[in-house]
């Protein structure tokens, strides 16, 4: 057993979709999160900017105290992860977008990914493209601009709707009917894009996967957490009502305050 908190963090707000995942399956561990705000986006970044970014959450979360971490920002996963896997003797789990389950379950053999350009330009990224989707027609759309807009709390704006209705139709007109949401920022978006695309089309994302994956390596190093009134703080080095206003989505009790990293 182990009570030392889980970390998690995010070029953003977005993560906290994996977070509330992550808690739901694992009731009795205390989370650290940070929300790194104040670059985001990170998916408009070079890799080694989003190394270095990484790198700067990481040692912080480290510092306090946590046992493992998660990367729950698919960008900073694909740029990362195997780097600071190699530095740091910590477990870490990440967040890739959920292109097999996909793939394995299209009957049109068109699947829709909308995730970063940083995330769609990785080699993590094709390389998974490639080993589980060959026989798949992949129709990837960088989401530009929707992290921001997420970020600025405008997740019901008609800029959204402009954005997503552009965004969509490339992959409507060529028959998908699987959506893969390649960006933790996305799955907020999700009644947004059910209102924007025909029923029939399944939308995916990474989220319980994630938290799956957090359980069995907990399992796996012996560290699972057995506390009683779990602790959910947040920090952000930007806006706090933003980050409230996300987490107030949640059923769960939290602490959100600024801190400058
Ligand atoms: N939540 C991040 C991801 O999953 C957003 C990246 C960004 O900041 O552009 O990719």
């Amino acid at each position: 057993m182990n009570t030392q908190p889980i970390g998690m963090f995010d070029s953003g707000i977005g993560g906290t979709s994996i977070w509330s995942e992550i808690v739901r399956l694992l009731p009795n561990e205390h989370t650290i999160y940070l929300a790194d705000s104040k670059y985001a986006p990170y998916g408009e970044r070079s890799s080694d900017d989003i190394v270095s970014l990484s790198i700067k959450n990481t040692e912080k979360l480290i510092q306090m105290g946590c046992k493992m971490i998660v990367v729950a920002c698919n960008t900073a996963t694909t740029n990362a992860i195997r780097i600071l896997r190699e530095q740091y003797a910590i477990p870490f789990v990440g967040i890739e977008p959920a292109i097999k389950t996909a793939a394995l379950a299209t009957k049109t053999k068109k699947v829709g990914v909308l995730a970063t350009k940083g995330t769609l330009s990785s080699k993590l990224f094709s390389d998974t493209s490639g080993r589980y989707a060959n026989d798949v027609e992949l129709i990837e759309v960088i989401g530009k601009g929707l992290v921001p807009l997420i970020e600025q709390d405008k997740i019901d704006d008609a800029a959204m709707r402009t954005l997503l209705q552009a965004y969509l139709t490339p992959m409507l007109e060529q028959d998908i009917d699987y959506l893969v949401l390649g960006c933790s920022h996305y799955p907020y978006l999700i009644p947004l894009l059910r209102s924007l695309i025909p029923a029939h089309i399944k939308i995916v994302d990474s989220g319980e996967a994630v938290a799956k994956q957090t359980e069995k390596l907990l399992r796996l190093h012996g560290i699972n957490g057995n506390v009683d009134a779990p602790n959910y703080q947040f920090f952000t080095n930007s806006n706090t009502e933003t980050l409230c206003k996300i987490l107030d989505r949640h059923q769960y009790p939290y602490n959100a305050q600024y801190m400058s990293f």
